[in-house]
């Protein structure tokens, strides 16, 4: 690849490289990056490395290559639901639209009919590596796995752990049945058809409690046992997102001091659990989640919508505690990251202008995110929060090529970004208009471990 490149750097930069020639390997790895290379060298670039014979892409005007999104935390049966519901808070919204849908899949004709079109979609958004719930149903969260592998997007997923607090109609009958139904399909997850050189499965299982609610103690318990038996497998959950359901989670778990301990007592918070919103945690349970060093999803769209609150994402910065987005899909109405990029930034700012006057004790606290840090959210820092940081997140020499080809041109037809060729803007400024206006036709190509797997020049 040939032409202009985004690449993260840290919360507080990027690398913008406007002439870089990029090599992947057959392997679908990076293999090398040269970062200063005149249009006149490209050639001569390639065949210093050996590369002879070797097709390049050129990127034409107005397109720039960056690392592909991370979605730490989506429900993908609730995509149907998108944009519905937005007057109920989280328990009604729930019990009124969630739950009538997620059941639904008890029907694995709905599932194989329903899921192609949600992966399909969530890819072509930019999605590289997406942390999937399903529901509670085995054959139809196997058939999501399926379908994510086919597709070819780097991905856990996880059928939704559900025995109290549910309608009669979408709950698991006992732990037991909860639990062999959790091992059956870690099991199925692990013999799919293996990509031949990704670093690790493509698709992964993840443990999914879906919050203290709907889990009895001795539930969380087996799922702790589970945990502890594999400590590479990932858990996912939700924490702290809104004040009813706080506080009806300390009165299911009385000898719990916080919502944050309820997993920690199960053995369930550690450095591979994402719990995603965690809008109102005490200091108490930000100390616990940097100890861990669990990972959080930041999911302010559905933060918003459902009315939960704005997550202080500039405070757990502060306290080094691994940060990426999250769409919370139909929590949030848009499976893009993009929209999760707006509203980051947005929150953030709802913030600071509610503490103008407040002292910044560190960084990030009190602040709106910049650019930097909202691209490193998107980004590596999600990577991070997947454990995937050495793989990919970002471009560097042996990690996988997940990546996107953006187009800001006029005829990728987003009447939001204004590209002018007698007055293009520089690489950073290409960047900041994709994050704040882009969408879906602003991407064009999408690649996961070197394969084109989306995005509008995929031909499907
Ligand atoms: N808490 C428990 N289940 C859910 C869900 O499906 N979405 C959100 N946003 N919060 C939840
Ligand atoms: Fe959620």
């Amino acid at each position: 690849y040939y032409g202009p490149v985004i690449n993260p750097v840290s919360l507080v930069s990027f690398d913008a490289l406007p002439r870089c020639l990029l090599a992947v390997a057959p392997t679908g790895n990076i293999d090398w990056i040269v970062e200063d290379v005149e249009d006149s060298m490209v050639q001569e670039t390639m065949a210093a490395h050996g590369y002879i014979d070797v097709d390049v892409v050129c990127l034409r005007e107005g397109e720039f290559l960056m690392p592909g999104f991370c979605d730490t935390h989506t429900h993908a049966p609730q995509v149907p639901n998108m944009a519905s519901g937005q007057q109920y808070e989280l328990l009604d919204w729930l019990e009124n639209i969630t739950f009538p849908m997620e059941s639904r899949f008890s029907d694995s004709d709905f599932a194989r009919k329903t899921y192609p079109g949600v992966v399909r979609r969530i890819i072509d958004s930019g999605t590289t590596t997406c942390s999937y719930f399903g529901t509670i149903h085995l054959e139809a969260t196997k058939i999501l796995a399926e379908v994510v592998n086919e597709y070819g997007q780097r991905a856990f997923v996880g059928k939704c752990n559900m025995d109290q607090n549910s309608p009669a109609h979408y709950i698991e009958p006992s732990v037991e049945q909860s639990i062999s139904a959790t091992k059956a399909l870690v099991s199925h997850i692990k013999q799919l058809p293996a990509h031949p050189h990704s670093p690790e499965p493509l698709v992964q299982p993840i443990l999914t409690p879906r919050f203290a609610i709907s889990c009895t103690s001795p539930l969380l318990k087996s799922l702790g046992d589970m945990a502890a038996s594999d400590p590479n497998l990932r858990i996912q959950t939700h924490v702290s997102e809104n004040p009813n359901e706080i506080k009806f989670t300390m009165s299911l778990f009385p000898q719990c001091v916080s919502y944050t301990s309820v997993y920690e007592d199960h053995r369930l918070l550690r450095a591979n659990t994402i719990l995603a919103h965690a809008v109102h945690l005490s200091e108490d349970e930000i100390d616990l989640i940097a100890e861990r060093r669990a990972g959080l999803s930041h999911c302010p769209t559905s933060n918003f919508n459902l009315q939960s609150g704005v997550a202080p994402i500039g405070r757990y910065l502060d306290r080094g505690i691994k940060v990426g987005l999250g769409t919370d899909v139909a929590g949030g109405y848009s499976p893009s990251i993009l929209n999760a990029v707006q509203n980051a930034s947005i929150a953030s700012k709802v913030i600071a202008m509610q503490d103008r006057e407040a002292a910044s004790p560190g960084k990030f606290s009190h602040k709106q995110l910049s650019v930097q840090s909202l691209l490193y959210l998107a980004t590596m820092g999600g990577a991070e929060v997947c454990n995937l940081e050495k793989f990919v997140g970002s471009f560097k020499p042996q990690k996988s090529f997940d990546a996107l080809v953006v187009s800001v041109r006029n005829d990728a037809g987003n009447p939001a970004i204004w590209w002018s060729e007698s007055a293009p803007r520089n690489l950073a400024g290409m960047l900041e208009q994709f994050l704040f206006a882009g969408d879906n036709r602003n991407i064009s190509r999408v690649y996961v471990q070197g394969r084109l797997i989306g995005g509008t020049a995929f031909l499907r």
